[in-house]
């Protein structure tokens, strides 16, 4: 059975071949396991001919894996492959390399480069004589191995154990470690997992009367401001496309603004089309009603282009507008786009009637609850029998910022 990863280190395969410097991977299996790796060696049978299995095995405290078909391990070129972090062939014979370049699978490190998902670093330390190193066959196959991703770190040059100088000297077990140090690093990175894309609306939508008035509502465009820069601030990539005349805009490293519901509905439609988002938070207050006609009060229209004479009295008809919110998914590249909406209320009713919604989480607040500094309300989630369900209350801005960072970190690793 092989053993369970190590919990301090990471967990790092050497693989083995006959070559002369196969000394140099037992020094380099000891510095590794005093700088807290956890490492495994699987060898090549012409391996053992220069250094022997007890070496490897006294110095890391693990089994040393020589054969394909050894009892109890039968399947460790999977199991091996699986359970490095990275992956290094430290000497790697001329013809150990002419192995994995023609995918066979012959011994136990060609096998374990067959089961290889290019998932992990796997590197490759070519030692040999110099003679050996500039040859066609050799330079094919290296070549071949540089195609499939796998790096090759190069020998170098000076004296070789056949007496003659040139390019072939196994790279030291010095520069070895910290190149495995500086490529599980790297390999961290790359595997992070990728936290959701957020686009967040904010203010309110105004629209035309004629070019110079509009009719407006009072949304100050600070809660989703406020949550933009927390959700940034946590390390999330956000969008915010916000109303022209928010209150609040500063700090927010991708900002679009938009002015009258139409324009909010194109910029909004544009953005899901082109980009692919994982949530909407959709806290724009956008009008109910567009200004379909002017009239004077006896019905003639008037003339809406530059500004409008006052000095009568004005009929306006207003129509209602399309419902944004249910176009989010239409739009959206992501068919599995979250929405987060919000719900403002203004009367005592307790029938809140959020069945109407389409959203995963709705935050619902009170006029009289939300000012400058106070700001109350309750989130609920939707159920899988499309019921919405309080999921928690918040007090203030921060703790509404804190209740929407838990719902995106529980609900992560569901990104496209
Ligand atoms: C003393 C001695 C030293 C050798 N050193 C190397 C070497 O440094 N590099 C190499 O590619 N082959 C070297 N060889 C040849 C390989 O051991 C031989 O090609 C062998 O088949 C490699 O098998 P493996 O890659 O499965 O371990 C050496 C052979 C002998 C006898």
């Amino acid at each position: 059975m092989l053993n369970s990863d190590s919990a301090s280190g990471r967990n790092v395969l050497l693989l083995v071949s006959g070559s002369i410097a196969a000394f140099k991977a037992v020094a380099l299996a000891s510095s590794l396991k005093k700088a807290g790796y956890c490492v495994k060696t699987a060898l090549t049978e012409n391996a053992t001919h220069f250094v022997g299995p007890a070496s490897f095995e006294g110095i890391t405290g693990e089994k040393t894996f020589l054969q394909n078909f050894d009892a109890g391990s039968m399947m460790a070129h999977i199991h091996l492959e699986r359970w490095a972090d990275l992956i290094l062939f430290y000497p790697a014979s001329a013809e150990s390399i002419a192995n994995l370049a023609s995918g066979s699978g012959r011994n136990l490190p060609a096998a374990i480069f067959l089961a290889h998902e290019f998932k992990k670093p796997f590197l490759i330390a070519p030692a040999m004589n110099q003679a050996m190193w500039k040859h066609p066959a050799l330079k094919r196959n290296l070549e071949t191995m540089k195609a499939y991703g796998i790096e090759i770190l190069p020998p170098s040059a000076g004296t070789l154990a056949c007496g003659e100088t040139g390019e072939g000297r196994l790279l030291e077990p010095e520069e070895a470690i910290r190149i495995i140090q500086e490529r599980l690093e790297v390999s961290d990175i790359k595997n992070a997992p990728l936290k959701p894309r957020i686009l967040i609306t904010a203010g309110g939508t105004s629209e035309p009367i004629d070019e110079v008035r509009h009719l407006r509502n009072l949304s100050s465009g600070r809660t989703g401001h406020h949550l933009a820069l927390s959700l940034q601030n946590a390390g999330y990539p956000v969008t915010l496309l916000q109303s022209e005349y928010s209150f609040a805009r500063e700090g927010i490293r991708s900002l679009m603004l938009f002015s009258t519901t139409r324009d909010f509905a194109e910029k909004l439609k544009h953005e899901l089309e082109t980009n692919v988002y994982d949530y909407v938070v959709h806290s724009a207050a956008v009008a109910d009603y567009h200004v379909s006609e002017v009239t004077d009060s006896t019905g003639r229209p008037m003339k809406t282009s530059g500004k409008i004479q006052t000095n009568v009295p004005l009929v306006l008809k207003l129509l209602p507008n399309p419902k944004i919110i249910r176009e989010l998914r239409t739009w959206s590249m992501n068919k599995n786009l979250k929405i987060i909406s919000f719900k403002l209320t203004s009367d005592e009713s307790t029938d809140l009637k959020l069945e109407s919604y389409d959203s995963e989480w709705i935050i619902h607040n009170h006029l009289k609850d939300v000012g400058l500094d106070s700001h109350k309300g309750q989130i609920f989630k939707k159920t899988a029998d499309h019921r919405y369900l309080p999921q928690s209350r918040f007090r203030t801005k921060a703790e509404l910022d804190a209740s929407v960072l838990k719902i995106l970190e529980t609900n992560s690793g569901e990104t496209q």
